[in-house]
């Protein structure tokens, strides 16, 4: 009864359910096996009685052909109850595999700031594979529950003296299963998350590989790899050691159940309360008992060792997603004529300080939005907030006078375009990656898309032109290159709303000119938020939104914000030098 309460089970069930048929299916085909696994013990009554003692040939084909004809069917069967119940549990597993990959999809950014890549990969991939164990483990011990009612049963029709003599000792042997189930399905949540710690230090380590090169930390990386390993080697082995204790015990216990039973049945005989058939009958049950009982008690550990790593992947489907929408939904009419930051105040879960303080600012259509500022100072912050990444629990953000949370998540971010400060490449060929799933996008269009944004050029140079693969994070192209790709996606997208986070790491200035021109391109006919470090985007800017300690301190043109003699100028002539120097750039 405990075991239903599960949630993974549960899940399991529920998915299930879409296979009803294979599944009856499946129990239909194992109960036939387990019968037939069953019948000696209703045989070899009659092969002692009638067949050895009393001689009866015809009696002797029957059971003989019994035999024959049994084992078939068992092995028919069996054959079918496995590939049928493969096949619910692969198809299972799949479902389950994708339907976890679909959650993680919609759940908030924040979750994936909070949690490491690598547990999150180690659920997905290992997790899931256990998760599609449970159902093979259920359906063993479904089978092996059946063998062992089907030869209790036939204890109880031979003689139930000795049938209840030898059942005392089951309550012996489930309770000591059932102290030991607690144990192992703890013990095996510990290993798991442990293994989910190593996964994720692989998975760092691995992508942060050319600085622990560069910094010559191999070896700290190895040492701290040993370390990890040995926890869960530890962690494994307490879980294996406590498994392994469960069998033995219940090995001494079935023993002294088949001591008395022999004991009891041979004085009956000797007696004469019972044939020789009968007590090889209930022998042989007894005998045929010790397999499935002892696999039905490895099929539970295995279950309870399976189950928290089960646990892990449902954990992930019990999370909340990014909500669609709040209040009554509202359609985006594709333009933002105005975009309106009202009060907005913004904190990060794990943080006391808040990220943004009361931040107001009204932006119109086509302007370009310049925000500056220390870093820490919540330029990131605020234009994360605009893709809805993040919800706001003080002020709003109006879009069209409309608080961007009215209207529909998915229809609304695909009007918001985002050049991120690190271009992330997917593997697949530069086209694929510049169409990134638009599918409706011509060539010609891709094409276009590259010259403006000055890509053409450097993709052409490449071995297969715009057929070329692009390595996992993209290897073999440099940071200007990719910053422009970044840029030809988002002019493909030909978002409403366009945020651009610059690189702070310097470009020699050929690529420097080549990526502020793909960028003026990209600036045009739209709103655009950008994050600015260049002096040619600041001073060109339709606002310059200067902040401080997620405050904003001045909002203003350059000249405004010059002639202000504020935070502007100070920041200003910090970053760019004097006036002089102002003098010429201008
Ligand atoms: N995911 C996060 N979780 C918790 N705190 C965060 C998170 N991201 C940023 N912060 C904090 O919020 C504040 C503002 O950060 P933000 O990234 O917006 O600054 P920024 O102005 O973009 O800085 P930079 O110029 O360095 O990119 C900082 O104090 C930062 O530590
Ligand atoms: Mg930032």
């Amino acid at each position: 009864m405990k075991i239903i309460k599960n949630k993974s089970l549960k899940t399991f069930f529920e998915y299930s359910l879409k296979h009803k048929w294979l599944m009856l299916g499946v129990i239909i085909l194992s109960t036939v096996t387990s019968l037939a696994a069953a019948l000696p013990a209703w045989l070899s009554k009659y092969l002692i009685d009638d067949v050895f003692i009393a001689k009866n040939r015809k009696m002797m084909v029957l059971i003989i052909g019994a035999i024959g004809i049994t084992t078939i069917i068992k092995v028919v069967s069996g054959y079918y109850a496995n590939i049928t119940s493969s096949y619910v549990t692969e198809t299972i597993k799949k479902d389950i595999r994708v339907d976890v990959f679909k959650h993680l999809q919609y759940l908030p950014l924040s979750y994936f700031k909070k949690n490491k890549l690598g547990d999150l990969m180690s659920r997905l991939s290992g997790d899931t594979s256990i998760l599609g164990q449970i159902g093979f483990i259920m359906f063993d011990m479904g089978k092996e529950a059946i063998a062992v009612l089907a030869l209790t049963f036939r204890m109880f029709q031979v003689d139930y003296v000795l049938a209840l003599i030898s059942l005392v000792v089951l309550p012996l042997i489930i309770s000591t299963v059932r102290k030991y189930t607690k144990k192992i399905r703890e013990s095996g949540r510990v290993r798991q998350d442990t293994m989910g710690e190593v996964v994720a230090f692989i998975q760092e380590s691995l992508s942060g590989i050319s600085i622990i090169k560069a910094f010559n930390r191999s070896e700290v990386m190895i040492h701290k790899y040993k370390q990890l390993s040995q926890d869960e080697f530890e962690k494994s082995y307490r879980s294996r050691k406590i498994s392994a204790k469960v069998s033995p015990i219940n090995e001494v216990i079935a023993t002294f159940m088949i001591l008395l039973v022999a004991l009891y049945g041979a004085y009956n005989i000797v007696t004469s309360k019972m044939s020789a058939g009968d007590l090889v009958s209930f022998l042989t049950a007894v005998g045929l008992m010790q397999q499935p009982l002892k696999r039905l008690i490895q099929k539970n550990n295995s279950l309870q060792e399976a189950l928290p790593s089960a646990d892990r992947v449902i954990e992930i489907m019990e999370l909340a997603l990014e909500q669609e929408y709040h209040g009554e939904v509202k359609t985006f009419s594709g333009k933002a004529e105005t975009i309106e930051f009202k009060n907005v105040s913004f904190k990060y879960e794990n943080k006391k300080e808040k990220a943004l303080d009361d931040i107001n600012l009204k932006v119109k259509r086509g302007e370009v939005i310049a925000l500056i500022g220390q870093s820490g100072s919540g330029k990131t912050t605020m234009v994360n907030l605009i893709p809805r990444f993040y919800e706001i629990e003080e002020g709003t953000i109006l879009v069209n006078n409309i608080d961007i949370r009215n209207y529909a998540l998915k229809e609304y971010r695909n009007y918001i375009g985002i050049v991120p400060q690190e271009t992330i490449l997917f593997s697949g060929t530069v086209a694929e990656n510049l169409r990134f799933g638009k599918e409706n996008v011509t060539d010609e269009q891709v094409i276009e898309a590259a010259k403006m944004a000055n890509a053409y050029d450097f993709i052409m140079e490449m071995e297969k032109g715009f057929d070329t693969e692009v390595g996992e994070r993209g290897t073999l192209i440099s940071g200007g290159q990719k910053q422009r790709l970044a840029i030809a996606r988002a002019l493909i997208q030909d978002p409403e709303i366009m945020i651009l986070d610059e690189a702070t790491s310097a470009l020699d200035s050929e690529s420097e000119k080549l990526v502020q021109e793909a960028l003026e391109k990209l600036m045009k006919n739209r709103t655009t938020f950008v994050i600015a470090h260049r002096l040619s985007t600041i001073v060109d800017a339709d606002k310059i939104v200067v902040m401080k300690q997620g405050k904003i301190l001045e909002v203003g043109t350059h000249e405004e914000l010059i002639k202000k003699d504020g935070a502007y100028k100070g920041l200003y002539t910090i970053q760019f030098g004097d006036k002089n120097n102002l003098k010429e750039k201008e």
